[in-house]
């Protein structure tokens, strides 16, 4: 039998600022002081929206003598963030803190225990435990609201949720790291290096508190697994995300994308294939013409395509400050309303353990770099190896003859669709070529066209 739904319980008035929603904020970096300034600048406005006023009556941080960019007021401070959750001047939990465990996820469940609402923007955490918070909400009969959570300020986990609650996605993709597409974009545009601009989407807030995460595909990896999860009534399950990041990519590989009309970006992408859910996050090259190739910057995209809706294309800042907490105000006003919906938009009984599909199976085409000596019966013995594994050439491009033979020259081709089980038995054999000087550099190429039901 399907356990019972706890019914969710009616939130307190509050007692300060007449009826106003009582806020327990759990950091304040980025964006909790993204927050504060968003609930300060308009607060008449959000409370008329709301219904209530909102105000912030208790915090934690870690350093509490920390110059900060806005003052909370006066406020009781916490030097253990799941205080918050037991403060009775508490009404909701805003969780700023990050980290898939610890402090974070301590403070969330204890908050969700104790029937108190709570907004974070951490998906490390909803990626991890996403299912176990789900369902402690659902037994406690109270919400978690997560729109920061991916994506920043678009409102990409409404959509999924509500506004295409009616349809049956087939395919969702998107640029879901904004400090990825922040380099990649930066280094094409300025020529400048990676580490260099990594440095500066750090300092302007945009990167994870350990930013391999951001490069290395881990960040956009959990957006997905939420994403897919609304999208296709699954049970979140980010282990079986497969995940490459954009360190390996360099800015020959932007140069020749362009002169091949694409651009690189990273996205993650989850579809229905061969009755298996295939969710992958790695750096393509998608073509000059398609509306995700102009995505730049600090900005992210989601595109959804849809049984009765079609395609729809979401832009928005993916990062920062204000575009986050704009997302975590528009969860504090739902919950000041009484608007309310399930975690992952059915009750947990409804969702699915859906099988993973396999990468070894998908079918795509590719951008293959090769660092080879200039001499003859090179190319020859490559698109052997390539013809052997039934992979067709639709382009070769080699400039110029190596100055110095020791460093090779570079070449570089694209396919047409093969089979990536293929495509890795013949990279393999194509790196073990004498001729062959650095371990091959392929990138998968997504057309983007519509995709049909999976
Ligand atoms: P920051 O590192 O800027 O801020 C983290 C805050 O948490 C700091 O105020 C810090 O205190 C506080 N903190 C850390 N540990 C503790 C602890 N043990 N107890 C109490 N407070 C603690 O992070 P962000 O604001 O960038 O990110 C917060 C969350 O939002 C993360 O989950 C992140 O993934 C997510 N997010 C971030 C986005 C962004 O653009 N930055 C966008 C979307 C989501 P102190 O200031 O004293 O060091
Ligand atoms: N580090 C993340 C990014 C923050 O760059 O997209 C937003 O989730």
């Amino acid at each position: 039998m399907a356990a019972p739904v706890a019914e969710r319980k009616p939130l307190p008035t509050g007692t300060a600022g007449g009826g106003a929603l009582r806020l327990g904020v759990a950091g304040l970096g980025t964006v909790g002081c993204g927050l504060l300034a968003i609930l300060q600048r308009n607060a008449d406005l959000i409370a008329a929206r709301a219904g209530r006023p909102l105000q912030v009556t208790a915090v934690s941080v870690r350093q509490r003598r920390k110059k900060r960019p806005l003052d909370p007021g006066p406020v009781r401070w916490h030097a253990n963030p799941v205080d918050l959750a037991r403060d009775p001047e508490v009404d909701v939990v805003v969780e700023l803190i990050g980290g898939a465990s610890g402090p974070a996820r301590d403070l969330c469940l204890a908050a969700l225990k104790a029937g108190k609402p709570v907004v974070t923007a951490n998906k490390a955490m909803l990626a991890e435990h996403g299912g176990l918070l789900a369902r402690q909400a659902a037994s406690s009969g109270t919400v978690l609201a997560y729109e920061a959570a991916v994506a920043g300020a678009i409102p990409v986990i409404k959509t999924l949720r509500e506004g295409l609650a009616g349809n049956r996605v087939h395919r969702l993709y998107g640029i879901l790291n904004g400090t990825c597409n922040y380099i990649l974009t930066t280094m094409e545009q300025t020529g400048r290096d990676f580490a260099d601009v990594l440095a500066e989407a750090q300092r302007l807030g945009y990167a994870e508190a350990d930013p391999s995460f951001d490069v290395d595909g881990i960040d956009a990896a959990h957006k997905l697994a939420i994403l897919a999860s609304l999208a296709f009534g699954s049970i979140i399950d980010f282990r079986k995300v497969h995940v490459e990041g954009i360190s390996r990519v360099s800015a020959a590989d932007i140069a020749m994308a362009s002169e091949l009309g694409y651009r690189i970006k990273l996205l993650g992408l989850a579809q229905m294939e061969q009755g298996g859910l295939v969710q992958r996050v790695h750096p393509c090259l998608v073509p000059l013409d398609t509306p995700i190739a102009h995505v730049d910057g600090v900005y992210n995209a989601v595109v959804t395509e849809s049984c009765a809706a079609g395609r729809i294309l979401l832009e928005g800042r993916g990062a920062g400050a204000e575009p986050t907490a704009s997302a975590v105000a528009a969860d504090l006003i739902d919950i000041a309303a009484g608007r309310f919906a399930p975690v992952f938009g059915v009750p947990g009984r409804h969702l699915a353990r859906l099988r993973p599909g396999s990468m070894r199976d998908h079918v795509g085409c590719y951008y293959v770099r090769l660092q080879v000596h200039d001499q003859p019966g090179v190319i020859a013995d490559i698109s052997a190896i390539l013809k052997r594994n039934g992979i067709s050439i639709e382009s070769l491009l080699q400039h110029g003859r190596a100055v110095d033979d020791e460093r090779g020259v570079p070449v570089v081709m694209t396919t047409h669709e093969a089979r990536e089980a293929s495509m890795d038995k013949a990279l393999g054999a194509i790196a073990r070529l004498a001729s062959v000087l650095d371990r091959p550099h392929a990138i998968r190429i997504e057309k983007l066209n519509e995709a049909e039901e999976g």
